[in-house]
């Protein structure tokens, strides 16, 4: 087992690819916390957990507000003693409820779109990783793996504060990985190209195509694939990595 005992938080585990970790961490030896904003979610992940003789609490709260991050970080460290993995995964395709704009130039993008997009990446894994580094300095370990996405390495048409969000955290990931290095703390991101999950599901058929076109491994990956990233990330086989972006990505390259 590559994480026996390690207490693991990973935000927006209630679905796709955090789930995924939650699952594979869990078989690991992980104590894994599971959040979610939506409660059903994040239980039912954390029931099919421990069906599968793993160890999950449910956290629900909402990433993009300090407080509730600080509570459930309080929560979390009654729950299991203290944080091993910080895994800063949850994330929004849209901003709005209509189906239909997932796509969004920036003309049409209101202040309320762009925040809300900003304040579910980058806020979230500012607050999540400063409290994380609370308990991680003192104890000098800890691994944080930020979420990024090829959206903020090659940039994606018609999701500028989606891509300026997964931007952030990148160049956010660095900056902590140099800080906290000297502690004993490795801070990286994955940069994942397109994969199956409830979040691409609302792709149309056109731009499901387009994608297959652009990724020369010419399909979506899996989420699996995320999480194997995650785990080396996690556990003792990445302990020369420091604020680096891992990109399962299908060889994508295209802006
Ligand atoms: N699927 C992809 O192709 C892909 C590619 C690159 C990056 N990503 C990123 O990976 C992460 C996971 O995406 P996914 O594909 O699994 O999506 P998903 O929609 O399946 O899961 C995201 C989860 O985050 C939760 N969430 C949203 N806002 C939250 C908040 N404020 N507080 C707590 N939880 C919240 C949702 O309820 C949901 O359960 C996201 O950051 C996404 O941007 C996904």
């Amino acid at each position: 087992m590559k994480l026996k005992d390690k207490a693991v938080l990973i935000t927006g585990s209630g679905s796709g690819l955090g789930r995924e970790m939650g699952l594979l961490f869990a078989v690991e030896g992980a104590r894994v916390g599971i959040n979610d904003i939506r409660p059903e979610a994040a239980q039912n992940v954390t029931t099919e957990i421990q069906r599968a003789g793993g160890v999950a609490t449910a956290f629900v709260a909402d990433v993009a507000s300090s407080a509730a991050v600080k509570q459930m970080f309080s929560d979390f460290l009654a729950a299991y003693g203290t944080i091993d993995v910080l895994i800063n995964n949850a994330g929004i395709a849209r901003t709005r409820q209509s189906d239909q704009q997932v796509l969004l130039a920036t003309t049409d993008l209101t202040d309320d779109d762009w925040h809300k997009m900003l304040a579910t990446h980058l806020d979230a894994t500012f607050y999540c990783t400063r409290e994380a580094l609370k308990t991680m300095i003192p104890a000098s370990r800890g691994r944080i793996i930020n979420i990024g996405s090829i959206a903020g390495t090659a940039g994606l048409p018609f999701a500028s504060h989606y891509c300026a969000a997964k931007g952030g955290i990148i160049s956010f990931t660095k900056s902590v990985a140099l800080e906290v290095a000297k502690h004993g703390i490795l801070v990286n991101a994955i940069a994942p190209g397109f994969i199956e999950t409830p979040m691409t599901a609302l792709l149309t058929a056109e731009a499901r195509e387009w994608v297959i076109r652009s990724t020369p491994a010419g399909r979506l990956g899996q989420p699996r694939d995320i999480a194997a990233a995650a785990l080396y990330l996690a556990s003792d086989d990445s302990s020369f990595m420091v604020g680096q972006v891992v990109s399962p990505n299908g060889g994508w390259t295209t802006a």
